[in-house]
C-alpha cells in the first residue's frame, strides 16, 4: 500500500514542469550532482564512457536514450534520426551493440503506422551490425500496441528485437505464453508504473509471486531471457531454478539499472553470471529519475545530501 502511494506520488511529481526545470538546472551540473547516480550523462559520449567503465568491471550494457512521449510526427522522426546516429556511434566506439527504446519516443502517441516505420528504420540499420533492440514496456496504456508492433516486425523477419513484460500486470503470464511460442526474447521486470487494481497486482507479495512464476517459465522455456531485478531473493531463486533445470549461466542474463546495487552487479559477474546494466542518458532524464525515486524513497536522502554538498562547495 505504502509502496504504491509513494510510486504514485513520484509519478505525479514527474509531471511537474517547475520541478523538472529546477532539477534539470542542478541535477547534472557536475560529476557529483544527484542525477548522475542513476543517469550516465546527457550525451552519447557520456553513455559510451559509462559503458566502457562497466565493461572493465566485466558487465554488459544496454543503452537507453531517454526521451518519452513525443507529441508530433516531426519529433518522432527526429528521434528516429537520433537513434540512427546512436547506432553509428556505438559501432564506432566498440561497446556492446545493444539498445533499449520506448515506442512513445518514436511516435506511438501520434501515429501507430509511423511508429512501425520508424522502428523498422532503426532495425534495418541496427540488425545487420549485430545489434539487439529491446522495446521497453511503458504504462498499460501502451501494452497492446507495443506487443502488436513487436509482433508485426517479428513476422517481417526482424529477429534482433525483444520486448519487456511486467509481472505486476495480470495479463503478462498470458502474454508470456504467446511470446515464448514465437521465440521472442523477453526481459522480465516487476513493473515501474502505477496501475489500476482491475488490471494489476497491488501488493508487493503478489507482484513477487507473479515474477517468480514467470521467471520459472522463462528459465525453463524462454529464449535467452533477461531477469531484470535487484531483488536478492528473486535472484537467488533464479539461480537455484536454473541450476535445478540444468540451464547454464550462458543461457540467460540478469539485468540491473545503472547506479542500483553495484555491489550485486559485480558479485554476480564474478560468479560467472551474465549481468547487463541498463545505461540511461540524455537531456530528458527527469521522468526516468523520478521513477527511480518512487521505487525507493530512501533515494531522496541521497538527493538531499548531494544538494547540500553542492550548496557548500
Ligand atoms: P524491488 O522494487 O522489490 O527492489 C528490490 C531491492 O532492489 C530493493 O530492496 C533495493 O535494495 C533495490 N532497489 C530497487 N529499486 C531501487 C532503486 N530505484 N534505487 C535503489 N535501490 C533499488 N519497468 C517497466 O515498467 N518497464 C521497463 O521496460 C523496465 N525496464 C527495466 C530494465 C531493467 C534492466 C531493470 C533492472 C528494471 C526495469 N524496469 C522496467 C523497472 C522495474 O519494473 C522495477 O521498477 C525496478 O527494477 C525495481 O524493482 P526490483 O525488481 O529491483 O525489485
Amino acid at each position: 500500500m505504502l509502496a504504491s502511494i509513494s510510486k504514485h506520488f513520484f509519478h505525479v511529481l514527474a509531471r511537474s514542469r517547475t520541478l523538472q526545470g529546477l532539477a534539470s538546472r542542478v541535477g547534472m551540473r557536475k560529476p557529483t550532482s544527484f542525477a548522475r547516480r542513476f543517469i550516465a550523462g546527457e550525451t552519447i559520449d557520456d553513455a559510451i564512457a559509462a559503458a566502457r567503465a562497466l565493461h572493465e568491471r566485466g558487465l554488459l550494457v544496454t543503452l537507453d536514450h531517454l526521451g518519452e512521449n513525443v507529441t508530433n510526427l516531426a519529433e518522432a522522426d527526429a528521434a528516429t534520426r537520433d537513434y540512427l546516429g546512436i547506432v553509428e556511434a556505438i559501432v564506432q566506439s566498440g561497446i556492446d551493440r545493444n539498445i533499449s527504446l520506448k515506442l512513445s519516443g518514436l511516435g506511438l502517441d501520434v501515429d501507430k503506422a509511423r511508429t512501425v516505420d520508424n522502428l523498422r528504420q532503426v532495425l534495418e540499420r541496427a540488425e545487420p551490425a549485430g545489434f539487439f533492440v529491446r522495446l521497453d514496456m511503458e504504462s498499460s496504456h501502451y501494452t497492446d500496441r507495443t506487443l502488436e508492433i513487436m509482433e508485426t516486425l517479428w513476422q517481417e523477419g526482424h529477429r534482433g528485437l525483444g520486448v519487456v513484460l511486467q509481472a505486476a500486470l495480470r495479463r503478462s503470464e498470458r502474454d508470456l505464453q504467446r511470446l515464448n511460442s514465437l521465440g521472442v526474447r523477453v526481459r522480465l521486470v516487476k513493473g515501474a508504473y502505477t496501475e489500476a487494481r482491475s488490471i494489476a497486482y497491488q501488493k508487493k507479495a503478489d507482484v513477487d509471486a507473479a515474477f517468480e512464476r514467470m521467471m520459472k517459465v522463462l528459465i525453463a522455456e524462454g529464449h535467452y531471457p533477461a531477469i531484470a531485478t535487484h531483488d536478492d531473493v528473486m535472484i537467488e531463486k533464479t539461480r537455484r531454478w536454473a541450476a535445478q533445470h540444468g540451464v547454464t549461466p550462458d543461457r540467460f542474463e540478469f539485468q540491473m539499472l545503472y547506479g542500483v546495487r553495484r555491489d550485486l552487479q559485480s558479485r554476480l559477474a564474478a560468479n560467472n553470471y551474465r549481468v547487463r546494466v541498463y545505461v540511461p542518458y540524455g537531456r530528458q532524464w527527469f521522468p526516468y529519475f523520478m521513477r527511480r525515486l518512487g521505487e525507493r524513497p530512501a533515494n531522496l536522502w541521497f538527493v538531499i545530501r548531494s544538494l547540500l554538498r553542492e550548496e557548500r562547495s
